[in-house]
């Protein structure tokens, strides 16, 4: 890798005291002939998300807002870090928690973690507010998890989620299940397909994971090294292996379904009931376990046909009714999802969906006269509630009317000298043909609201 680039000597640097930065490992000073670039650039595995793209954002984050709303999901605001062992709780055997974690000590040796997923934030905020339950929320936050980068794998992520915490009624799985098909639906997705499993009990879980760790010591020979690895530490994440040779392996693992009380076989019953009555089309997956430790009873996750299988899990959830526990609260059960924004935009683009025109204001303002008729005159428009853009610096009439077009506005308003003289504006339609009138400045925002629509407000 090339060094990082600076244009100052380290000497300087350091003078100013920041020459010590890990990041600055030396002042390359570049050849004339070699092509320079910003010292700095977003750190691997994070992305910017320039306009026009991020109408895209707050088109889907508007969009699930509205279906959380409508389900009677508030919105819950929590800090992006959290002392590490809010996070620890996921399961000290997981590599979100061993591996993945970003964290460190603040300057008052605290020990804190940028949050890795929202799920444990979201439970510690219940424990310390004890709302009345069932608590209902939803959030939009981004993730942080040092993962090696790749298509559709970033070390800052973005999740929209929704965690319903205190009841251990399946039919609440079934509407969080419900609530995120209905999301993907309203997007106009339409390859999207969605595994379930079941944990079943706490006490479920842990005779599952012994039994599977029994199969795969009998056999830890013949599994991939890597997954070998894994067969004290976590045993079930071994279950959703790609490798061929664990593969072999696993094809006569014991099953979760036939492990299951029945506590855990009734509630799994209802909740596929519940998505049959929906016409929610389902598969039970039996070896679905999920990276995070805290699932219990339903597990499950939506998969994109239209992404490849590294990158194709665009949503997925689950019961987690220890974690309240765990986190110091009363025993109280909880279900929820977080779908990965950046994953459903890249599905929403392979389908050909939920395209979001690029934003325009109403009215781009050109002004020759000096510039401040335009500075009054966008505020004005403005505060009559239509959309309105300038240039600035004072630029030529072909420069203004260049960026009006550029703008998207439907409309230009022209102040020249004559204009200022007879106390007019000229006004002209920038799209959809129309041809272009003068008007009395007095009478602007009517006509202008004529012009583009009467149900403009
Ligand atoms: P998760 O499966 O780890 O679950 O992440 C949720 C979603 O975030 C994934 O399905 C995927 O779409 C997206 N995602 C995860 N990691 C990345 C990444 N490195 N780059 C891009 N997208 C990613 C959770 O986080 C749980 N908190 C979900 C949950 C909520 N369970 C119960 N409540």
């Amino acid at each position: 890798m090339s060094p990082q680039r600076t244009p100052w000597p380290v000497e300087v640097l350091n003078r100013f005291g920041i020459g010590g930065w890990p990041r600055l490992r030396s002042a390359h000073v570049p050849e004339p002939s070699e092509p320079t670039g910003p010292p700095f650039a977003a750190p691997i595995g994070t992305r910017d998300v320039l306009p026009p793209d991020s109408r895209r954002w707050e088109a889907l984050v508007a969009r699930f807002a509205g279906e959380a709303d409508r389900a009677g999901y508030g919105l819950l605001l929590s800090p992006l870090f959290e002392s590490v062992g809010v996070f620890a709780r996921m399961g000290e055997g997981t590599d979100v928690v061993r591996k993945e974690m970003y964290d460190f000590a603040d300057k008052g040796g605290r020990h804190l973690a940028l949050r890795p997923e929202g799920t444990a934030s979201v439970v510690r905020a219940f424990v310390e507010h004890h709302p009345v339950v069932p608590w209902k929320v939803w959030y939009v936050t981004p993730a942080f998890r040092y993962e090696r980068p790749q298509a559709g794998r970033y070390r800052q992520h973005h999740q929209v989620g929704v965690e319903a915490i205190g009841s251990p009624d399946p039919d609440l799985d079934v509407e969080v299940i419900a609530l995120l098909a209905g999301f993907y639906r309203a997007l106009g997705l339409e390859q999207v397909s969605l595994v379930v499993n079941t944990m079943g009990t706490p006490a479920d879980r842990v005779a599952y994971a012994a039994a599977v760790a029994d199969h795969l010591r009998a056999h830890l020979g013949d599994l991939d090294p890597e997954d070998a690895e894994k067969v004290d530490r976590h045993p079930l994440r071994v279950l959703d292996s790609k490798r061929r040779a664990t593969q072999q392996v696993l094809a006569t693992a014991p099953s979760i379904l036939d492990s299951l009380d029945d506590v855990a076989v009734a509630h799994f019953e209802r909740v596929r009931a519940g998505l049959v009555a929906l016409g929610i089309a389902h598969e039970v997956e039996p070896r679905l376990v999920r990276g995070l430790d805290y699932y219990t009873h339903t597990l499950f996750e939506f998969r994109s046909g239209a992404l490849s299988s590294a990158q194709n899990a665009i949503g997925g959830g689950g019961r987690y009714d220890g974690l309240v526990e765990a986190l110091g609260g009363p025993p109280t059960p909880g279900i929820g999802f977080g779908a990965g924004i950046e994953r459903i935009l890249l599905t929403c683009e392979a389908e050909g969906v939920f395209s979001v025109p690029p934003g325009a204001v109403d009215v781009f303002v050109v002004d020759v006269t000096g510039g401040e008729r335009a500075r009054d005159l966008t505020v004005a428009l403005r505060r009559a509630g239509l959309g309105a853009s300038r240039a600035f610096d004072a630029r030529s009439m072909k420069a203004q009317m260049k960026a009006a077009d550029r703008s998207g506005a439907a409309v230009a308003v022209i102040v020249g000298p004559d204009e200022v003289a007879a106390d007019e504006i000229t006004v002209r339609p920038l799209r959809g043909g129309g041809d272009q009138q003068r008007v009395a400045s007095a009478d602007v925002v009517p006509h202008l609201r004529a012009l583009l629509g009467e149900d403009r407000p």
